[in-house]
């Protein structure tokens, strides 16, 4: 029987890297860009990179003279941001569980770095920890999916080729939640990895925010800083301080 991988073993592949290579620096810069113009940064901040990944923001965030503690659930993801980003600090650390009260000025959570649980109580409860984590008046930057967009844009099949590698995608969707199929051959060995997103929508998003301690203010519908259109906008980026 072939085994199908989940997604936290998908993030501790390197294939990953390979896969997802155009989402790099020069891409996190458009998010910088709009966290800048909002004007709801505070000046000096110490900021929590919530599911870093590979610490592409955390590169413009150290660039820009911040203090940054990267945190992602995935060890090679941990490793990989230390080799790209020195001077920030990363953990390896499950953000459903709580760490720190009070002590950030701002935190991120971006490239949907939240929603890969069934079960909407860990999804929750990193929203919860994060709000946890910021002191009062601090700012929480939320940079996720929107379903509508998703729904009407989804690409089922796909195949990608790098550095040799020929990747096989398949996106579905069911249970309210988005699917990612991703299958390569390697060696007379076929690895298949799933991963998935919640499709929380606007509303539930600033629903479970609010619930978390964390208060929207501004809304942006992609990275251009484009106003957020329920219907056709491609992200949902959501600027909440906290209560
Ligand atoms: C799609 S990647 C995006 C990474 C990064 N924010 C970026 O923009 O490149 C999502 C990341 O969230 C992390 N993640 C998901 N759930 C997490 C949790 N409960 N605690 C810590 N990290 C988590 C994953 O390990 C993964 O590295």
């Amino acid at each position: 029987m072939e085994v199908v991988h989940s997604w936290r073993e998908w993030f501790e592949r390197p294939e990953y890297s390979l896969l997802y290579s155009h989402r790099n620096e020069q891409e996190a810069l458009q998010i910088v860009k709009l966290i800048y113009a909002s004007g709801l940064l505070p000046d000096n901040s110490l900021v929590l990179d919530a599911g870093c990944g590979y610490g592409r923001l955390s590169y413009w965030l150290v660039k820009k003279g911040l203090r940054v503690v990267g945190v992602d659930i995935s060890q090679r993801m941990i490793l990989e941001a230390g080799r790209r980003v020195p001077e920030a600090t990363f953990l390896r650390h499950d953000l459903r569980f709580p760490y720190w009260d009070s002590l950030f000025d701002s935190a991120t959570s971006i490239f949907s770095s939240f929603g890969y649980w069934e079960d909407d109580l860990h999804n929750f409860s990193m929203l919860t920890s994060i709000s946890r984590a910021l002191r009062v008046g601090g700012l929480f930057v939320l940079d996720y999916l929107n379903p509508y967009f998703v729904k009407s844009n989804l690409t089922q099949q796909e195949i990608i080729s790098k550095n040799g590698k020929t990747f096989h995608i398949k996106r579905w969707i069911a249970n309210n939640m988005v699917y990612k199929e991703i299958v390569w051959e390697e060696r007379n060995t076929t690895w298949r990895f799933r991963e998935q997103l919640k499709l929380f929508d606007y509303p539930t998003l600033t629903g479970m925010l609010e619930s978390a301690g964390l208060i929207p203010v501004q809304v942006y519908g992609g990275y251009s800083g484009k106003p957020f259109n329920a219907k056709s906008s491609e992200r949902t980026i959501i600027f909440s301080i906290k209560a």
